[in-house]
């Protein structure tokens, strides 16, 4: 195969998984990719490895280059298992590598392996290592995306090899960004980054907007941004930054998503004229059924648009399961600054309703209440009564979208 040289002397070495559909419950319709990047030097330097299905792919990339056992260095930038669970068959195969990590790396990597032989160095922030030619700056991350996380900065390169942060579930032939400027493709890498972010840190905000304020004030200068998943930001990982930028600091699209899901079809009745009474506000709205959808794309939806309705039947005096399940997955999310509302139909005693403000509640999101209730099938007036709700709610969302 050819060689994908990044940078002189540092490689792609990773592996494309074209048909991975489900990462961890994460649903990964475009599946994805683990990269790892082989530095060819005095000391030649491997940082992470990939999942370990795909490490005979990474060997013969890496075969392509140099002999394996020459690897000299070992970097391990997180220990998730989609890019270290191959490290003891590398282990096998350089067994006096010198590893370098951090502290919660190597405590989490003694859980998964026995590194009692191992070369471990511990790694903080600042701490440089010289491969020969090249010096690679280490720079913690933690919870970005798990305790154990950095990054590594190649200085003669420019070159951020980021781990997760700014990475893509996206399997692709192309492995740079500018091979994606095309209208079409380019819409869908930054659909796979809002995607990425929405159901992997979105949780972390603060801590993304306190990691780019740390970059910029170590003075780095970045040229390339080379993640964990996805294609590299060669032509403008000014791009990638601006939208970790935009997201962390919760700015969205000016819209407003129906996420809903329905037993006799009731509930999503009453999705129609609540749209009709939003597109009579002028707003951009976009609907899902959430058993139609993969929760995971539903997430990325509601995180792109300022302003949620989430629609839900009664059943047994609650929420309808699927929408449970929804909302469960968002809150461990912990999303800030939409604003939302509910709606959903009932029998006779009603619950769903309450269920879901009170999950919104709980996740401190701005309300619209009481939502809309309707008793068995909509009728006439409820579905007017619908219109109304749709057309104030998109009036709401255009006032609360103003401060951000
Ligand atoms: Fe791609 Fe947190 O692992």
């Amino acid at each position: 195969m050819q060689n994908i040289e990044i940078k002189p002397g540092v490689y792609w070495v990773g592996a494309v998984d074209w048909a991975v559909r489900d990462f961890h419950g994460y649903t990964t319709q475009r599946g994805t990719t683990y990269n790892n990047y082989l530095i060819v030097d005095d000391q030649t330097t491997l940082v992470d490895t990939v999942k370990h299905d795909f490490m005979d792919t990474c060997l013969d990339n890496i075969r392509n280059i140099i002999d394996p056992a020459k690897i000299h260095n070992v970097i391990i930038n997180h220990i998730e298992p989609d890019h270290a669970s191959a490290i003891g068959e590398l282990m096998s195969i350089v067994p006096k590598a010198k590893l370098f990590m951090t502290k919660k790396g190597k405590d989490g990597l003694e859980r998964m392996f026995d590194i009692s032989g191992w070369d471990i160095t511990l790694v903080k922030t600042g701490d440089e290592l010289k491969t020969g030619k090249k010096t690679l700056v280490f720079m913690e991350t933690p919870m970005l995306h798990w305790p154990d996380s950095m990054m590594t900065y190649v200085k003669e390169d420019k070159l951020l090899i980021s781990q997760d942060a700014f990475g893509q579930h996206l399997s692709s032939a192309q492995r740079f960004d500018d091979e994606f400027i095309t209208c079409q493709s380019m819409a869908e890498l930054e659909d796979a980054v809002w995607d990425y972010y929405a159901n992997i840190l979105m949780p972390f905000g603060t801590l993304v907007q306190r990691k780019l304020k740390e970059v910029q004030d170590l003075g780095l200068e970045i040229d390339m941004i080379a993640p964990d998943h996805g294609v590299i930001w060669r032509k403008d990982p000014g791009k990638v930054l601006q939208m970790y930028s935009d997201m962390a600091s919760d700015r969205c699209d000016e819209r407003v998503v129906i996420i809903y899901d329905t037993m006799w079809h009731s509930t999503e009745k009453m999705t129609q004229p609540i749209v009709r009474g939003i597109r009579a506000e002028g707003m951009d709205c976009r609907v899902i059924k959430l058993r139609a959808t993969p929760i995971s794309h539903a997430i990325k939806e509601f995180w792109r648009a300022r302003g949620c309705l989430i629609g839900s039947p009664t059943l047994n005096n609650t929420l309808f399961p699927p929408v449970a399940g929804f909302m469960t997955s968002l809150q461990g999310l912990r999303p800030r600054n939409r604003i939302v509302s509910a709606f959903g139909s009932y029998g006779w005693g009603g619950g769903a309703v309450k269920a879901i403000f009170e999950y919104c509640k709980s996740m401190k999101l701005e309300m619209v209440e009481p939502g809309v209730q309707v008793k068995y099938v909509p009728s006439t007036q409820d579905e007017d009564a619908c219109f109304e709700f749709g057309k104030e709610f998109a009036r709401q969302t255009r006032e609360y979208h103003k401060k951000f």
